[in-house]
């Protein structure tokens, strides 16, 4: 695991975005795992600047997003299509919807979409690079603490201090679904190369956790230690509480 502090949020998102143009210039049928939250929305807009500065031609990239939040419909403002949708797809017509996956959060048997899901991942993977945020309990995806390490995509239960964490893209912390299907942990570590994103006050303590080595399914981002290719970009807030 190899720790990269670019100072600040800024400049490791743009650092990250130009790493994700170089891939899709020299693999354009890329698979690229994606990832949501506050700490990808600098990287999205670097992105999607370097795609239309390049011309890019998306329509083979093919992607993955980490997870979707029960009870939110893909128009849902507040789901995570719609979040992708927002922060990525609208801005170049090329990308193209049969490659774009995203759990779906509602519907009668979300267990079974979730395991065709998984199924999906196994056919077009592996994949190639996959973006990850940490929660402030450690978590990646929404693989709370206490995960198995073997879990694969699957509906799962938000802990209180996700529903807290999340409560900040709500109206009302009552508003915020208290389920969620999410890529499992071992879904995760099938990628060949794995970019972790941590920034600000809030996950120092997580970040401080994850590199102290122990590994245990109670910080469910310590799985990454077993995995031969991580990079985590810190910024300096993060960084220097490390020493
Ligand atoms: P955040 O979420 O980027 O909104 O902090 C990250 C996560 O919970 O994985």
């Amino acid at each position: 695991m190899r720790v990269i502090n670019l100072k600040d949020k800024q400049s490791a998102s743009e650092h990250v975005a130009t790493e994700i143009v170089k891939l899709i210039i020299s693999k354009p049928n890329l698979v690229l795992g994606l990832a949501t939250g506050g700490t990808m929305i600098n990287l999205y807009q670097y992105l999607v600047d370097l795609i239309n500065a390049n011309n890019l031609d998306l329509k083979d990239v093919v992607t993955f997003n980490l997870d979707e939040y029960v009870g939110l419909s893909s128009e849902d403002k507040r789901s995570y299509h719609e979040y992708m949708q927002e922060r990525l797809f609208k801005y170049n017509d090329s990308w193209n919807d049969n490659n774009i996956h995203i759990p779906n959060g509602v519907g009668p048997n979300l267990q079974v979409e979730a395991f065709n899901y998984e199924n999906q991942l196994e056919q077009c993977g592996p994949i190639d690079l996959q973006l990850l945020g940490i929660g402030e309990n450690g978590h990646i995806g929404f693989n709370e603490p206490g995960t198995p390490f073997n879990s694969q995509t699957r509906v799962v239960n938000l802990t209180p201090s996700t529903i807290q964490a999340n409560s900040k893209h709500f109206d009302d912390i009552n508003d915020v679904p208290i389920q969620a299907v999410s890529m499992g942990l071992s879904s995760i570590m099938r990628a060949n190369h794995i970019i972790l994103l941590a920034f600000g006050e809030n996950k120092i303590n997580a970040v401080k956790r994850l590199l102290q080595g122990d590994v245990s399914p109670e910080l469910p981002a310590s799985i990454l230690h077993q995995h031969k290719n991580v990079d985590v970009y810190v910024d300096d807030v993060i960084y220097n509480k490390l020493k």
